[in-house]
């Protein structure tokens, strides 16, 4: 048996449009989309370009849309698409470099500006040992520790289709992943830029981001977290006197 792939070709630049271009590869049970697509450049067109490297749901670089939905192509299978075919193209809302490779700077310059990395006050000594968390102190932040960066949620979000400037899904997740990690002390730090007007307050919080990531990281609930946690801290500025602020 065989499914049709139906593979966005562009090259900026040189064609005028995306478009569509069929290969046949073969149905086989255990074959991820990612699978088909090395059969296309290894047997039938070696000018298709896409990115991928672990080849099992770990690294993040093959998201691609299948069918109009962000997918990791290598954890996802040409069976669950049969009889087909199956449409595949680019992340949405990321320029394209070429056929399935987009370019993820944007993404890229984003992430650091939510100061993603444990934050430890200076002035306080060093304890001796080990920082030791309680199972329900990992529980706080682990689920937002487990994003691949695999940017599928920036693909799905409206905001950030209309917003380019907002910060998006994964790097406010990120930014919790730290401010809930009982070692941290930078939640100061990140305040300003998750509260600036291209913080959480851009989310209308259509939850589309929760809904495709492939490792359930909920960045929505995430936002919504901050949003009250910003809503708070607002509040006790308001009523606190500005000499102990
Ligand atoms: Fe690494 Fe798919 S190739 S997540």
């Amino acid at each position: 048996d065989e499914i049709t792939l139906e593979v966005a070709r562009y090259r900026p630049g040189v064609d005028t449009e995306p478009v569509l271009q069929s290969y046949q590869v073969p149905l086989r049970e255990h074959w991820a989309i990612l699978d088909g697509l090395t059969y296309v450049k290894d047997q039938l067109d070696g000018t298709l370009s896409f990115r991928w490297s672990c080849r099992m749901g770990i690294c993040g670089s093959c998201g691609m849309t299948v069918n109009g939905e962000p997918q990791l192509t290598c954890a996802t299978f040409l069976t669950d698409y049969a009889p087909g075919p199956i449409r595949v193209e680019p992340l949405r809302n990321f320029p394209v470099l070429r056929d399935l490779v987009v370019d993820i700077d944007d993404f890229m310059t984003k992430l650091p500006k939510v100061t993603p990395w444990l934050v430890r006050d200076v002035h306080s000594p060093v304890e001796e040992g080990e920082y030791l968390q309680t199972p329900e102190e990992l529980d706080e932040y682990k689920q937002f520790s487990m994003c691949i960066n695999c940017m599928l949620c920036y693909s799905a979000c409206p905001v950030y289709s209309l917003e380019p400037d907002f910060l998006g899904p994964a790097a406010i997740a990120l930014a919790q992943r730290y401010n809930l990690d009982s070692r941290d002390e930078g939640a100061d730090e990140r305040r300003a830029v998750l509260s600036s007007p291209e913080g959480i307050w851009a989310c209308t919080f259509v939850g589309e981001c929760s809904a495709v990531c492939p490792k359930g990281v909920d960045p929505a609930g995430a936002i919504q977290r901050y949003k009250l946690t910003a809503a708070t801290q607002s509040i006790k500025d308001l009523l606190m006197p500005r000499s102990k602020r």
